[in-house]
């Protein structure tokens, strides 16, 4: 007995040796013999992914990028196979090369059975999907939507009056809370031809709600995609209150795209949202170019590429605009003299107020949407947002919210503008980036229209919450008080 288990001791002390051999040799490469060496950047990112990791799971990754690139340079290795670049040339050089492709270990499509959409790795799927939707996404589009925004926005704002009303002349609202509910009930509309009513409602729908606790799931998905086959393991160590959570959310979206493709099956409504783009576009080409499947996929992914986005860029936005009393008094006087009431604020008349345009830029510029790496393969190759958008080397007072760097005249000259692409550049670039900016702009104006705005509680500064991958934002508790305009 005793003779056997010494023998299983030896041989478990024997595989941990091996082990542990193997891990020191597979560091040792990694800081000396690899091939990528000779990048700058700190032996303990080089040597092991899981520094990478444990930075992306501590929220901080932005942040750890940011100070990188500060003592580094504008190129840092940041894991073993992994470079991360903040020049403007960088764009270009990863983005706009047709010969580099998208990471499929990152969005986790190795796997067989993916459902195949938009962001499908594969470039042949991508393009057939992107030719599909791009219908719902054009000037002719967006202004076809316009009542969907414009009432949208109109009903936030009369739910912020009532609440002013009922507060004597003064309410106190998250503006997190509502940028939300807003970007996932219009995404609703355009994908499912139906609100989630969070606005109406003033609450979250509960999709909605369990859409937005994904992001912590989908950074972790990230990280354990690279170290196989532990991702394998872990499908099955997820909490069952979290399976039954997904089940839930998958029902409810494909009971909500029946309906809408079954209406455009039937009759078909001849509307320009996504479903009705990519069945006109079938019926083009006079044979199924993108199955009911592959609709469903782009459908899902829809809902969250649009509206949560959308909604950190305006959290981003609002929350550097009250921290920066000079720049919202000019966003006030740009907007009240440029309209009477607010029903003069439409998508076509607010695109012409320069100030807005630059508070959106210079918002988005401290609070990316996609703040951290979209990588591309030969080895893994990104421009990261955040610490490209607050570097020294591109930008003057980086950490300040200067909206004028954006326009004709700006006080910084120097300023690397070409190194802001928060939407990318190249066959991948946001399909979506007129349409937020129609959001973005409509909500705005009729925000500051309406409403004088000053924070109930301190504001820090955006980039000072965590992300994994997606931003967790904290509330923005605003005071709202009816504008002398
Ligand atoms: C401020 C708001 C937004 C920002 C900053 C943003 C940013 C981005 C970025 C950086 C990408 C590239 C992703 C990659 O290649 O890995 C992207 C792609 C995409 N975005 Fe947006 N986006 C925004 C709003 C929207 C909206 C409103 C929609 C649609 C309703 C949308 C739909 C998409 C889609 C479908 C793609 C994939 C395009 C492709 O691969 O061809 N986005 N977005």
């Amino acid at each position: 007995m005793f003779q056997l288990l010494g023998q299983l001791f030896g041989h478990a002390l024997m595989l941990f040796t091996g082990i542990a051999l193997i891990v020191i040799l597979k560091v040792l490469y990694n800081i000396y013999l690899h091939p990528l060496r000779y990048y700058p950047g700190p032996k303990l990112w080089a040597a092991t992914r899981l520094t990478w990791t444990h930075a992306m799971q501590s929220g901080t990754y932005h942040r750890k990028l940011h100070e990188l690139h500060t003592k580094y340079g504008p190129v840092v290795r940041i894991a073993p196979d992994e470079l991360s670049y903040i020049n403007p040339e960088a764009w270009k050089d990863i983005y706009g090369n047709r010969n580099i492709p998208k990471n499929a270990v990152w969005a986790g499509q190795e796997e067989q059975n993916h459902p195949i959409s938009i962001v499908s790795t594969n470039e042949e799927t991508h393009l057939r999907n992107r030719r599909a939707l791009t219908g719902a996404f054009t000037e002719h589009a967006i202004s076809e939507h316009a009542s969907v925004l414009e009432d949208l926005v109109g009903l936030m704002i009369t739910r912020f009056k009532e609440q002013e009303a009922s507060g004597q002349g003064k309410a106190v609202v998250d503006l997190v809370d509502w940028t939300n509910f807003l970007t996932f009930d219009v995404s609703g509309l355009l994908s499912y031809g139906e609100s989630f009513s969070s606005v109406d409602n003033g609450r979250a729908h509960p999709w909605v709600e369990i859409s937005c606790s994904f992001g912590k799931g989908i950074a972790l998905m990230a990280s354990i995609n690279f170290f196989s086959p532990l991702n394998k393991v872990l499908k099955y160590a997820m909490p069952k209150a979290v399976m039954e959570k997904m089940e839930y959310h998958k029902q409810i979206a494909h009971e909500k795209f029946l309906q809408r493709f079954d209406a455009e099956e039937s009759g078909g409504k001849g509307k320009q949202d996504y479903v009705g783009s990519i069945v006109a576009y079938n019926k083009d080409k006079g044979e199924v170019k993108i199955p009911k499947e592959e609709i469903e996929a782009n459908m899902t992914l829809l809902i969250f590429a649009g509206s949560e986005t959308t909604s950190t860029a305006l959290a981003a936005i609002l929350t550097q605009l009250l921290q920066t009393p000079a720049a919202l008094k000019k966003l006030e006087d740009e907007v009240r003299g440029a309209f009477e009431s607010e029903e003069d604020i439409h998508i076509a008349s607010v695109s012409k107020l320069p100030y807005v345009d630059a508070v959106i830029q210079e918002g988005i510029r401290m609070g990316p949407p996609a703040s951290i790496a979209l990588p591309r393969v030969t080895t893994f190759i990104s421009v990261n947002q955040y610490p490209a958008f607050r570097s020294p080397m591109n930008f003057t007072q980086p950490d300040s919210f200067v909206p004028e760097r954006f326009l004709p005249g700006s006080p910084f000259p120097s300023d690397r503008l070409d190194a802001f692409e928060p939407f990318l550049m190249g066959r991948h670039k946001c399909i979506g980036q007129k349409l937020a900016m129609t959001i973005m702009r409509l909500t705005l104006a009729r925000l500051i229209f309406v409403f004088d705005m000053e924070a109930a509680e301190t504001v820090p500064d955006f980039g000072e919450q965590n992300t994994y991958i997606f931003w967790e934002k904290k509330p923005l508790k605003v005071k709202l008080k009816a504008s002398a305009a």
